[in-house]
């Protein structure tokens, strides 16, 4: 409904603030995207500017996911499907944001703020996962696509209402559609380890 536009846009702009494009343009003026893996977000954010700036920036990145889902509660108190796509419009935003021509980076630390907030037992037991086999393989990409192929299957053998559930996959699929060039290379086992 109409309603949904103020808070859907809001959260859109929100998720669209790349803190990792932001705080490497700070403190060493280059552009993100021309270095590492050529994504905006945290992991290659560690590549440019280390452990300190990429926690910043995955804690910012999350922050504003949570941030979007807040807008969907002023809008409505009720309303977790309204929540839940205003963190999606945020995923959105942080994946292809409106004020980087549209080249952003892969909604993972956006995603885990959105899922914290709204499925926290998903988030959790998905959440452990991943860090799990980003420990064991030194593969960041291979946990985020573990994270979030997780989430929906954790909701579905928890019990969570359906639509949330069927919500979420848009997540899944965004997330594996961005990962797309971290799965060939870990095909070929030539993905970046950290
Ligand atoms: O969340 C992004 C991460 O899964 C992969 O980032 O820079 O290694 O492609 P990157």
């Amino acid at each position: 409904s109409l309603s949904w536009l103020i808070p859907v846009l809001i959260s859109y702009l929100l998720g669209s603030i790349s803190f990792s494009f932001i705080l490497t343009k700070l403190l060493k003026g280059v552009d993100i995207r021309e270095y590492g893996s050529g994504n905006a977000g945290a992991t290659n954010t560690l590549r440019v500017l280390g452990k300190g700036p990429a926690a910043a920036v995955f804690l910012l990145d999350a922050l504003k996911g949570m941030a979007a889902v807040g807008t969907g509660y002023l809008a409505d108190h009720q309303n977790q499907i309204l929540m839940m796509v205003c963190g999606i419009a945020a995923i959105i935003g942080h994946n292809w944001p409106v004020f980087l021509r549209f080249r952003g980076g892969k909604g993972i630390a956006t995603t885990v703020g959105v899922t914290v907030l709204l499925v926290f037992y998903a988030a959790l037991i998905a959440g452990v996962l991943a860090i799990l086999f980003i420990v064991i393989t030194r593969y960041v990409s291979l946990g985020s696509l573990i994270f979030t192929v997780m989430i929906p299957l954790v909701m579905l053998v928890l019990h969570f209402p359906y639509s949330l559930t069927l919500l979420t996959l848009l997540i899944t699929a965004m997330a594996v559609w961005r990962h797309r060039q971290n799965i060939v290379n870990l095909i070929k086992g030539q993905e970046r380890k950290i």
